[in-house]
């Protein structure tokens, strides 16, 4: 266990998406980071792409806020050399609600997350977190609309338990490719969280992308009805669901995805071009500022 100073919890200077200048905050609530070789506790399949990893890490599980990430590596070898950023998908709880792991939910798409498809319960997996900047959780009456596309859906569960907890009414709007690549919808029912589907192969709710029923939704709002945006997914998204708040005047907190080298600051593999306030642009590095971002600052391509 290593102590460090890490990413906000809390920064100063307020909401990250309404920061005066957006820059790596300089003043950080120090938390505990947490590296262990944790041990997997269950592997779940949910398609040939797709499982959900049980890992025992009850430190990391007690500190991670919803939008952390944890950095990962299954195999003691040089290859793959780099440990790669996971979002925390959900706490697990023994019977008395101590939290004793996490949970990931991996798509595997290259070396590091077909070891993670096929890691074995009783495997070590080395695991470094939490880390970034979680999302800013809102109060009633602001309602939350938490947008995810494929495997975005990672940060999801674990921020409609906590807005859930607060009371918020949350809407989850989750496009796929298809509808066997739709997951945990029955979580999120029994949360109260109602559901916006989206196939681009029209198989499962509506066809076509998640934008569109968002748009509709946001358009036929009374505007002075308070919502929170919260996003998640491929760029392309991210980029349509950040320009769309804009277009209606709404917030709109996205988590990015960029390769992560180490996920601790130190080798900029993951620099995200922002504007701030006073139009001056700048870099900030997503393991650090991030993953969680003020989409309206975001220099999208
Ligand atoms: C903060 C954060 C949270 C993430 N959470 C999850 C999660 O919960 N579940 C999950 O399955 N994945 C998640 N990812 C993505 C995951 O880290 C990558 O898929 C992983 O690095 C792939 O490793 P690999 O060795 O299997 O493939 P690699 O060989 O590393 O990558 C395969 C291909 O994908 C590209 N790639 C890798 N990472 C990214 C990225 N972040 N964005 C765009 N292209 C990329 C590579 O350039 C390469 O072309 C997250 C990424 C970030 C930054
Ligand atoms: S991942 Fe190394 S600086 Fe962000």
């Amino acid at each position: 266990m290593l102590a460090a100073s890490h990413p906000p919890l809390v920064a100063a200077g307020g909401p990250p998406w309404r920061a005066e200048k957006p820059k790596e905050p300089a003043v950080y609530t120090a938390v505990m980071l947490v590296d262990v070789t944790a041990e997997v506790i269950a592997n779940t399949p949910l398609s040939s792409a797709y499982n959900v990893l049980a890992l025992q890490a009850p430190a990391i599980a007690a500190a991670a806020a919803p939008g952390q990430f944890v950095m990962v590596k299954a195999t003691t070898s040089h290859d793959p050399l780099l440990r790669r950023p996971f979002s925390v998908f959900e706490v697990l709880r023994d019977r008395a609600g101590t939290p004793t792991g996490i949970s990931l939910l991996n798509k595997r798409i290259g070396p590091s997350t077909e070891l993670l498809y096929a890691a074995q319960p009783g495997q070590p997996v080395a695991c470094l977190g939490p880390l970034g900047r979680p999302f800013t959780i809102v109060d009633p009456p602001t309602e939350a609309l938490m947008v995810a596309g494929g495997v975005g859906l990672a940060p999801f569960a674990m921020l409609a338990e906590t807005l859930r907890g607060h009371g918020v009414t949350t809407t989850l709007f989750y496009g796929a490719r298809r509808a066997s690549e739709l997951f945990y919808l029955d979580f999120f029912r029994e949360l109260g969280v109602s559901l916006v589907l989206t196939t681009e192969d029209g198989s499962m709710g509506e066809a076509g992308r998640i934008v569109a029923p968002l748009d509709r939704h946001l358009a036929a709002r009374d505007p002075r009805e308070p919502v929170m945006l919260y996003a998640c997914g491929p760029e392309g998204m991210l980029a349509a669901t950040a320009n769309l708040a804009i277009r209606r005047g709404r917030p709109c907190q996205v988590s990015v995805e960029r390769v992560m080298g180490c996920g601790m600051g130190g080798c900029y593999s993951c620099v995200v071009p922002m504007r701030g306030d006073d139009g001056v642009f700048h870099h900030v590095r997503a393991c650090l500022a991030g993953p969680v971002l003020p989409g309206d600052q975001i220099l999208w391509d």
